[in-house]
């Protein structure tokens, strides 16, 4: 079964890290399929990379927010690669740093050709801030296809979840470009990576 565990776990095991990159311009020339994750600082985008690769030491991670501030790729087993981005709404960058990430992120977003899937990631206890609706509302403006991702919820009741993931839904549903499907992930327990896998391995057998 090409989409069983053991298999994706293999698939996502063979990475190597392409390098970090801070203009569109030098980013490699690259036709694979790609998916990026973008969110909230300290949202978990670099921890989910790892639990996605199983590894430890792929991505580097912080409790301090802020800690990814270049474009990082990641590629997978040759055939696809997934992109670590710079979190959004860090309140201790100067209004310069938040500038420049932010057209950096949107240079990204726009014009990366290869760029198959945007996920967008929620902290799953914080919910959906204004600066997340801005990132909608961005998605509707550049024409791109998103999913989300509801991380952390290992710290969070199965209730709780729940009940994130209607009110969430009801409330994406004015947004043309959303999947309507919510993803949920626990880079400490692993709940849900088989499935995010699994999603992320689709963008590459439906180039
Ligand atoms: P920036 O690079 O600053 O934008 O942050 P990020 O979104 O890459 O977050 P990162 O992966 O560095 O994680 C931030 C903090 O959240 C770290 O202390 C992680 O250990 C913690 N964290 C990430 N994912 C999870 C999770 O699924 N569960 C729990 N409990 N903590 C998590
Ligand atoms: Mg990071």
């Amino acid at each position: 079964m090409p989409e069983g565990k053991r298999f994706l776990n293999l698939f996502f095991s063979k990475n190597i890290f392409c390098g970090s990159f801070n203009d569109l311009s030098t980013l490699p020339d690259n036709h694979l399929p790609e998916c990026c994750l973008i969110g909230r600082s300290n949202v978990g985008k670099s921890s989910l990379i790892n639990a996605i690769a199983h590894s430890q030491k792929l991505a580097k991670t912080s409790k301090k927010p802020g800690r990814t501030q270049s474009i990082n790729i990641y590629e997978f087993d040759k055939r696809l690669n997934i992109v670590d981005l710079p979190g959004y709404g860090y309140g201790k960058f100067s209004f310069n740093q938040r500038e420049n990430l932010s057209n950096l992120l949107k240079t990204y977003l726009m014009y990366r050709n290869n760029l198959k899937m945007i996920y967008i990631l929620i902290d799953c206890k914080v919910g959906i801030k204004n600066i997340d609706i801005d990132i909608f509302d961005l998605m509707d403006e550049i024409n791109k296809k998103f999913k989300l991702i509801l991380t952390k919820i290992d710290i969070c009741s199965k209730k709780y979840v729940n009940s994130q993931i209607e009110s969430i839904e009801s409330f994406l549903i004015n947004y043309p470009k959303f999947h309507n499907k919510i993803l949920v992930s626990s880079s400490k327990n692993y709940e849900g990576i088989v499935d995010i896998q699994k999603d992320i391995y689709n963008l590459e057998s439906s180039k």
